[in-house]
């Protein structure tokens, strides 16, 4: 089981996500367990204060060092190899969150996610109380709780039995390695003049594998060519080994779109 606890100022944000499509799911399945605090109950004057004016002046507050720091050592134990879990505070200024990364993160020990709000984090709390930093990416949000619930919905959607099929955790993007998943169609076969590619109707399954494993390889090329700098040329979309990236068949912009297919159509 996944067990995810969340420190935050506001965990009534968290109420419909925690009850709903997947997370709702693996919760009642006992895949995961995720219960969120509210920070301000380890507050200890009367305005249950967690924020203080930045020292050295500027605008905004800082959350201080008490009451987080303790909160944090209560939930999760003090910093150090006796730790059992793994403290996690959301931060722009965190390592960018990947499939990767969040692979590790699910089969590794119990979380604790950080929310931060107002300017940040008294640093000495993330050095003294937090393991890891992990940010969305280069944008600033007003708090870490969307990143959490980020995280929580990337966390449980890869637990075993939580995906009604979890074949899609291979062939969806950055399932099966640095590649994008290619275009995805269903009912009606034509929308609009626009016509579902041929081989997709065609039954061989071979064949669909082989157009599928292409048209990713096309739209990662064509839409994220950075994946593939770091890429093994022995892989290919959705498989670790193996496979026709390297064909030749398909060049950056050489996918088939839809408006091909709509001539085809025609
Ligand atoms: C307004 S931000 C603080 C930004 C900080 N003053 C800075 O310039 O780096 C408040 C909180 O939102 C959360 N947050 C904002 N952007 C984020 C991002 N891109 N990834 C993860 N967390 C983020 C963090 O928890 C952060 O402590």
């Amino acid at each position: 089981m996944l067990r995810i606890d969340v420190l935050t100022i506001f965990p009534a944000l968290f109420d419909a996500f925690l009850e709903t499509a997947f997370v709702g799911v693996a919760r009642s399945q006992r895949a995961a367990e995720i219960r969120v605090h509210d920070l301000r109950e380890w507050a200890r004057d009367r305005h249950r204060s967690v924020d203080d004016t930045p020292y050295g002046g500027g605008p905004g507050m800082v959350m201080t060092p008490e009451p987080l720091g303790p909160a944090i050592e209560s939930l999760a134990g003090p910093k150090g190899p006796d730790r059992a879990g793994h403290v996690v505070a959301l931060s722009p200024q965190g390592r960018t969150l990947t499939q990767a990364r969040l692979a590790e993160l699910a089969s590794g020990p119990p979380l604790l996610l950080v929310c931060g709000r107002y300017e940040g984090i008294d640093q000495r709390v993330l050095e003294i109380a937090v393991d890891e930093e992990i940010s969305l990416g280069d944008f600033v949000l007003s708090g870490g709780e969307l990143p959490a619930m980020v995280l929580i919905e990337g966390l449980v959607r890869l637990l075993p039995g939580v995906l009604g099929n979890p074949e899609s955790l291979q062939t969806e993007s950055f399932g099966g390695g640095d590649f994008l998943e290619g275009p995805q169609y269903t009912r009606p076969p034509v929308y609009r003049g626009l016509a579902v590619p041929e081989v997709l109707r065609s039954g061989h399954h071979a064949e669909i594998e082989r157009w599928r494993r292409d048209q990713a390889l096309a739209r990662t090329c064509e839409r994220r060519p950075d994946l593939l700098d770091g890429a093994d040329r022995e892989e290919s979309p959705g498989s670790r080994s193996g496979g026709d990236a390297d064909s030749g068949r398909v060049r950056p912009g050489g996918s088939r779109t839809t408006q091909d297919n709509r001539d085809a159509a025609d």
